[in-house]
């Protein structure tokens, strides 16, 4: 293996802390706290490449935070058996402590996708490691998460970039369908698998415009992380003419014309080239075996690499808001790197590409 993915590794170990969290930046102060989004993929990538004991002891930590908030969740479910919504602060949270605790003040802290994400991530876990019967705490916490999402999904939540906390997003829903599919294999369990599908369902019958997926209910736009509707939540196949749409859109819309923007009204740090979108367009492309636009992206990644190896979060090529990049420039200091769940992202696509 190159000496990036060596790198790349070596960044998810050495910011793993010894509850099992994995920190999203370990130089970036709003960043270094673990999100169940970024920590999922990274445990996943950590799983592929071997690495078992880490990606379990992320899956030990994350079933330890699910079960210290079980009193919220469960509020949060009799509240809406109740046709009473709770509001975000209610909710459970999307970034922790590496000790598993809220961290207080304002965020956009209800976020179902993560948790979607995290449900994906265990049963892949459960594959990769032949781990035959999971842990109790993981199948408790795993039960209540299933419940949580099945109560929560038909409901808004912020996206997968903390934004638009009044809408559905269709990547948060394929993030659910994906979470709830795992569960159902997992723990062979037929009615949660009927639940996804229903899911399912509704994307189609609400979150398509145009003959193309949306970013959000009432944002006919798209967002390059309509790409998980594919890898990894398996919403679609890669042929599905809708999906295919949506790719095209996407390189249309957001490609500049390798690195990947999120969608185009972005001005997080002017809306740079988000490696991490990148590396999952490369991802997918590798799934689907067109391996020659796979290793042209990877290629792509690696020249974005600082000289200590490091992937950040974004690249300012091809800004669609200069005032932005200044603002947040000067708000939070540089862009955010190494960005731990882009180093997952590479690490994902170069696994795939060995298979070509
Ligand atoms: C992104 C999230 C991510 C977080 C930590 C935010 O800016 O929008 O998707 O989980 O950073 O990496």
């Amino acid at each position: 293996m190159n000496l990036l993915y060596q790198r790349s590794l070596q960044f998810l170990m050495d910011n793993q802390a010894k509850t099992g969290a994995i920190i999203a930046c370990p130089d970036f102060e709003t960043y270094r706290y673990a999100w169940f989004r970024d920590g999922s993929f990274c445990a996943h990538a950590l799983a592929q490449a071997g690495l078992i004991e880490n990606a379990a002891r992320f899956h030990q930590w994350a079933s330890r935070v699910v079960l210290r908030y079980q009193k919220k969740i469960e509020m949060c479910i009799q509240a809406v058996r109740e046709n009473t919504l709770p509001d975000a602060e209610m909710c459970f949270h999307s970034r922790f402590t590496t000790q598993g605790e809220e961290v207080p003040g304002h965020w956009g802290h209800h976020q179902l996708d993560g948790l979607g994400t995290w449900l994906w991530s265990m049963k892949e876990f459960q594959q990769i490691s032949s781990e035959k019967t999971l842990p109790v705490e993981w199948q408790q916490a795993a039960v209540l998460v299933k419940d949580y999402l099945m109560a929560m999904w038909s409901f808004p939540c912020s996206d997968s970039w903390e934004e638009n906390e009044t809408l559905l997003h269709t990547y948060t829903l394929g993030a659910v369908y994906g979470g709830l599919m795992g569960y159902a294999a997992m723990l062979d369990d037929a009615e949660t698998a009927q639940a996804a599908a229903r899911i399912r369902d509704y994307i189609y019958q609400h979150c398509v415009y145009q003959g193309a997926f949306m970013k959000s209910i009432g944002l006919p736009e798209v967002d390059a992380n309509l790409i998980g509707l594919y890898i990894p939540y398996r919403v679609v196949e890669w042929e599905n003419p809708i999906f295919q749409e949506t790719l095209q859109k996407i390189i249309a819309d957001l490609a500049t014309p390798i690195g990947l923007h999120r969608y185009r009204k972005d001005v997080y740090y002017g809306g740079g080239e988000w490696i991490l979108l990148t590396a999952w367009l490369g991802w997918a492309y590798a799934q689907a075996g067109e391996y020659e636009k796979a290793r042209t992206i990877a290629g792509w990644v690696e020249a974005q690499a600082e000289p200590d190896g490091a992937l950040a979060e974004q690249v300012p090529h091809a800004i669609y808001d200069p005032v932005g990049y200044e603002y947040w420039c000067k708000r939070w200091g540089p862009i955010a790197s190494p960005l731990l769940w882009t180093h997952a992202k590479y690490i994902l696509l170069v696994k795939s590409l060995c298979n070509g």
